[in-house]
């Protein structure tokens, strides 16, 4: 589970662990991981690693290769805000490194070793199918999670291996609290995670969208022509 600490990824373990699963939380903030674990009691274990980077891939992908894990949840990401080329060129490819590269290489690893039952869940975003001007890399880099992992699914499904996409739409954490997005809008954590674990649990369907009105949003998003979408997005 990368991205225990906070937001989806902290909900994802909460659940997990209510639902008997035993979680190794992994993130780079020790206190929080510590804290995740008092609250989900014996049984579970963290993992403090900066998936950014080469050596923090490494220890989880070690863990990977040396544990029998059923399901990995790729939640970990992050956004680099603001016209592309006025953005640090370093947050934009820390961004890539961890929403695609790490991403990228824990499945992987997971998959090299799964067995027929066992899941993988990457965590894209509604930006996946719609080109955001102001977010250009990280719709991008969802783009990639969304696209692998339809690839994915069809590739190991043969073998019982169940690999799903989930693009939330704007949901309330503490890094997109989206204050300024209309509530009706915004979905809380708790709800995109149960949408994501029912459909987890039915394996039906390689890419889930969580809630009506984002499922209208990346329906539009998939069929109207790209210029339209930029528009409707501010681009042009
Ligand atoms: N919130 C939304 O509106 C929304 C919408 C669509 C998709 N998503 C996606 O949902 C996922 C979770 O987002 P969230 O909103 O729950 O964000 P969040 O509350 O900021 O959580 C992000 C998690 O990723 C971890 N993380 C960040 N950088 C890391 C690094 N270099 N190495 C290891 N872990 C790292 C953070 O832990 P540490 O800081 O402790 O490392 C934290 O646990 C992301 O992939 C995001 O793109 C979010």
């Amino acid at each position: 589970m990368t991205g225990a600490s906070s937001g989806i990824g902290r909900e994802f373990a909460r659940r997990l662990a209510a639902d008997g699963h035993r979680v190794i939380a992994v993130a780079r903030r020790e206190d929080r991981l510590r804290s995740l674990l008092a609250e989900l009691g014996p049984g579970h274990s963290r993992l403090a690693a900066d998936l950014a980077t080469e050596p923090g891939r490494q220890q989880v992908a070690e863990v990977l290769a040396h544990q029998r894990v059923h399901l990995l949840v790729n939640n970990a990401g992050t956004a680099v805000e603001g016209c592309f080329a006025e953005v640090p060129l370093a947050r934009a490819l820390e961004t890539v490194r961890l929403n695609c590269d790490a991403l990228l290489a824990l499945a992987h690893a997971f998959l090299a070793r799964a067995r027929s039952g066992d899941a993988l869940l990457n965590v894209a975003s509604t930006l996946a199918f719609a080109p955001a001007p102001g977010l250009a890399v990280y719709s991008a880099t969802k783009a990639f999670v969304a696209s692998l992992s339809e690839a994915l699914w069809a590739e190991h499904k043969d073998r019982g291996v169940h690999v799903m996409g989930l693009c939330p739409g704007p949901t309330a954490t503490e890094s997109q609290p989206h204050h300024d997005t209309p509530a009706v809008l915004v979905r809380t954590p708790e709800q995109v995670v149960a949408a994501a674990l029912d459909a987890l649990r039915r394996r039906n369907r390689p890419t889930v969208v969580p809630g009506a009105a984002n499922r209208l949003f990346t329906a539009a998003a998939r069929t109207l022509p790209r210029r339209s979408v930029l528009t409707v997005l501010g681009g042009t």
